[in-house]
């Protein structure tokens, strides 16, 4: 943590939203970005020469559920055949699946499943997660899940942050009883995951069959932490519920229209677009990212990685998906997990090569930024250097 490190003869350096720097010289010292310089390096540094390559800061996944347990590649071949994931959660599987595999497993156990998951993400350059619960859904099985996140982050290169999901699915327990779970949430979970410090946001799953507005309000009501919603996946009308509880971010918003998108953009919620979770369901309707952009939205790309709808760690990919699939171009998306991620977790030190930053970085084997995008699933990421320490 106290090397001085010098990465030299950088071909650009994205430093800040959009800006780019030419044959620059990034500086660490304890852990942080001291300044991002052109030309050589000053002495009392170690010098790492990139050879030219593109330097980015590390990226932020804001949107994941990497804490899990077991595959479902089981119903990954039955939607193959033409099972819809909705179909498959109405038979006791989605959700409730990872549930079981979850609920089988101590601490620890679960800590050497996510662990895993958290390898691959450094390995595609994220050096920043957010990680949510919600495959507990009871009160000691919650509390085990933003456990391991926090283990994660402090065991692993990999930093976390952990968002209470416990309103992920009515657990089969309170199977008919919405609203008893519900109560469980909110009188139990709640207080014990804000005095333990083990969350820095809530969620909630808005969509037929999983909560409703009033389950949102409720949690709103709460005040305790911020509010993230996943909304408008397969139905609509998220994002103007969103925009009136005045949710911190709103996550997926693939059918969400104009209209929602305006009361959005006019609440300040930031969206956060998952297109990797459409992508890996094999379905067809993205976010309009446009409009949003057109908006002057800061538009965040997460990868959703779970093992239901979304399994990736890569945020490479996510990133080739925003620029195929909805129009966005190479730099909006490497905005899109950097700084504007971390607007979505409400951070101002991590997400751009400025002095005082932390030193989380990318080194990609390209000279050109926009290729990071443009290959598809290519092995670009060369080095990542976390805390000003080289961790792939
Ligand atoms: O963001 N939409 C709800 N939750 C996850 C999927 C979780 C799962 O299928 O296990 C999502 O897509
Ligand atoms: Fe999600």
């Amino acid at each position: 943590m106290s090397g001085r490190v010098a990465l030299t003869n950088c071909g650009e350096v994205l430093t800040n939203a959009g800006d780019v720097l030419h044959g620059g010289t990034v500086l660490f010292s304890s852990g942080r970005v001291v300044d991002v310089i052109v030309g050589p390096s000053p002495s009392g540094f170690e010098s790492v020469d990139v050879g030219g390559r593109v330097v980015t800061p590390g990226l932020i996944d804001a949107h994941t559920h990497a804490v899990y347990a077991g595959s479902r590649a089981n119903e990954y071949e039955m939607r193959a055949k033409g099972a819809t994931y909705q179909e498959i959660a109405a038979g006791g599987g989605g959700i409730l699946s990872t549930v079981r595999a979850v609920r089988e497993l101590d601490g620890e156990q679960l800590f050497a499943e996510s662990r895993k998951h958290a390898e691959w993400m450094l390995k595609c350059g994220t050096t920043t997660a957010e990680i949510k619960s919600g495959y507990g859904l009871a009160t000691l099985h919650e509390l085990k899940m933003l456990d391991v996140v926090r283990r994660i982050g402090e065991e692993t290169a990999l930093d976390t942050v952990g968002t209470f999901l416990g309103a992920h699915a009515v657990p089969p327990e309170f199977a008919g009883d919405r609203k008893g779970y519900m109560d469980l949430v909110v009188d139990e979970m709640v207080p014990l995951v804000v005095s333990t410090g083990v969350a820095s946001a809530f969620d909630i799953f808005v969509e037929e069959g999983y909560f409703d507005a009033d389950d949102a309000r409720r949690l709103a009501e709460t005040l305790a932490l911020p509010l993230r919603m996943h909304v408008d996946q397969f139905s609509s009308g998220g994002a103007q519920l969103a925009s009136e509880l005045g949710a911190a971010t709103a996550d997926h918003l693939e059918q969400t229209g104009p209209e929602g998108i305006e009361a959005l953009a006019d609440a300040r919620v930031v969206p956060v677009l998952l297109p990797a979770s459409v992508f890996c369901l094999g379905q067809k309707k993205y976010p309009d990212a446009r409009r949003m952009l057109d908006f002057g939205m800061p538009v965040v790309l997460a990868t959703d990685f779970n093992p239901g709808s979304s399994p990736t760690p890569s945020l490479p990919l996510v990133m080739s998906l925003a620029c195929t699939q909805m129009g966005m171009t190479p730099m909006e998306a490497l905005c899109g997990c950097t700084v504007n991620a971390a607007k979505a977790l409400g951070r101002g030190d991590i997400g751009v090569l400025a002095p005082g930053a932390k030193a989380d970085a990318v080194v990609w084997d390209t000279d050109d930024l926009s290729e990071v995008s443009y290959y598809v699933s290519a092995p670009l990421v060369w080095a990542v250097f976390k805390d000003g320490e080289r961790a792939v």
